[in-house]
């Protein structure tokens, strides 16, 4: 059994009434106006005398408020730090927090290089943004850089971060700070997860450090090996990982909260370590992002750990399928034909939709606990990318908790984005020689007819949303606001706000 600790996956985050003694650099707010750029402040967290000083020599090099630009400007002296961080916020007018949350992760990315301390005002704007901004912005991963090329402790991301609001001690700021330093907490981890490569991370050592977060998270753990897989009927992660030496898991993780009859929500997320595609076998180019094709099952092992650390009143279970489509002469074979857990027979036509028979599997797991509601999260389909792009996750489902959980997840900046069923798909799914067949034969609404295939396998009263996040979980190009590049941790924040909002709301 793993004895896996995570490193410490971001800054030290304090709230603070004025700039310290030990900061070294301040991060203040631009906003763009007609008449240049202005000063994004509360009053009284910085001295009034020297911000026309600061904003003159601002406008003087350059500055312009222009969103996540950065500008770097010797202090006046009369202040404790070495140097000034403009970061831009845009038109004042269309500030939100996902723009503060932006910006401070962009001001974070600037920052690293051996800066010890950070404060900032733009808490003073929005806490929680500026403080998941922040965080998030300053994470990195270097794990697998030897001392050749890694950059060094006096390199790394800013290590401390000061967040000056007007009343250090207020309760209400506490709350704020704790719930978003433990949210940027859970995202980081998924990215960790997705950014371990697939020689160290497949399905064993997922499982191992899945159970590791959640036994100290005091959560409920149960690791079903590959005997155990094929004993209780799990065909489909059965069948999709026999093709690989380092064989499948489904592990489930149970946070029971306190309260009594509180609402049930049951967790689903894709655990691919790595996509060949199997015997129907991947192009070279890119195939080295399936790397993140667990980037599903890392988000919901992160949330059901972050529900049971914010003591949400809400029973959340997450049940992960773990394998690694690989093709080998003990690969399921294009043609083959599986068992679901709980009967539904497939003909599997191509082994690289395989995200969805593992899915099914644990989808109908969940389902026997009777859950009120269902989220599932997968890296399912090239599709969706097609359809929405890199960063515009595509929810699915029942159509309330559809639009409920596309709303929140725009609300939080991650932006998800309502799909529909449309009654025709379901016909292309038809097999000659099984109930189902895992693919159609013509490449039209790839992403819905993967969420189609899944609706087979959810119970009838349960609520469903599924989130497909190919491009979202993971960015492949440049890094921008605080999301860096590789692992995003998308949708992490979309999964808890929903959950948030059940415990609020039913
Ligand atoms: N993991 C892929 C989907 C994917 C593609 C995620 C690109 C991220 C980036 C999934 O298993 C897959 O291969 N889907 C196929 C389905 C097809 C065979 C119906 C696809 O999208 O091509
Ligand atoms: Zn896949
Ligand atoms: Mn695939």
């Amino acid at each position: 059994m793993s004895t896996y600790t995570p490193r410490p996956l971001g800054p030290t985050l304090a709230l603070a009434g004025s700039v310290g003694k030990r900061a070294d650099v301040l991060v203040i707010g631009l906003t763009k106006s007609a008449d240049g750029p202005e000063l994004a402040l509360a009053d009284g967290t910085v001295d009034d005398s020297i911000l026309s000083e600061i904003l003159d020599g601002l406008t003087l090099v350059g500055a312009t408020g222009a969103a996540e630009e950065i500008t770097r400007v010797p202090a006046p002296g009369s202040l404790p730090v070495d140097s000034i961080v403009a970061v831009g916020l845009g038109a004042a007018d269309a500030l939100d927090a996902e723009q503060i949350r932006k910006s401070a992760g962009a001001a974070a990315r600037s920052l690293k290089g051996g800066i010890g301390t950070a404060a900032t005002t733009l808490s003073v704007l929005d806490l929680g943004a500026a403080a998941e901004g922040f965080a998030l912005g300053s994470y990195v991963f270097h794990e697998y850089k030897s001392a050749k090329s890694a950059p060094g402790p006096d390199a790394g991301p800013v290590e401390n971060v000061e967040l000056l609001v007007s009343a250090p001690k207020d309760k209400e700021a506490k709350a704020t700070l704790e719930r978003s330093t433990a949210i940027a907490k859970a995202v980081a981890t998924a990215r960790e997860f997705v950014n371990t490569p697939p020689s160290h991370l497949f399905p064993a050592e997922f499982a191992d450090r899945a159970r590791a977060l959640g036994s100290s998270a005091g959560l409920k753990v149960e690791v079903m090996d590959e005997k155990a897989l094929e004993k209780g009927g799990y065909g489909g992660i059965v069948g999709v990982g026999k093709g690989s030496s380092r064989p499948p898991r489904l592990v489930r993780l149970s946070y029971a909260s306190k309260k009594k009859g509180a609402p049930k929500v049951a967790l689903v997320g894709k655990g691919i370590t790595f996509d060949t595609g199997g015997i129907s076998i991947k192009p070279a180019a890119s195939m080295e992002n399936m790397t993140s094709d667990m980037g599903g099952a890392a988000a919901v092992v992160a949330t059901v750990v972050l529900a049971a650390e914010l003591g949400l009143p809400v029973d959340v279970t997450a049940t992960v399928p773990m394998a690694e489509n690989m093709p080998s002469s003990t690969a399921q074979r294009p043609g083959d034909v599986l068992t679901q857990y709980g009967g539904t027979t497939v003909e599997v036509i191509n082994t690289d939709a395989e995200g969805r028979l593992i899915l099914a599997d644990a989808i109908v797991r969940a389902c026997e606990d009777e859950p009120d509601y269902l989220i599932d999260t997968a890296t399912l389909t090239g599709a969706q990318m097609v359809a929405l792009g890199n960063r515009t996750p595509g929810v699915m489902g029942t159509d309330e908790f559809r639009d409920r959980v596309a709303t929140l997840s725009q609300q939080v900046g991650e932006n998800g984005w309502a799909m529909p069923f449309p009654s025709e798909l379901r016909a292309d799914l038809d097999s000659k020689v099984a109930d189902l067949a895992n693919v159609t034969n013509q490449r039209w609404g790839g992403m819905l007819v993967a969420g189609i295939y899944l609706k087979e396998f959810v119970s009838q009263d349960v609520q469903w949303a599924h989130i497909d996040v190919a491009g979202p979980a993971y960015n492949t190009s440049g890094p921008w606001g605080y999301t860096g590049k590789g692992g995003t941790g998308v949708p992490v924040r979309t999964m808890i706000t929903v959950i948030e909002d059940i415990a609020a709301n039913g």
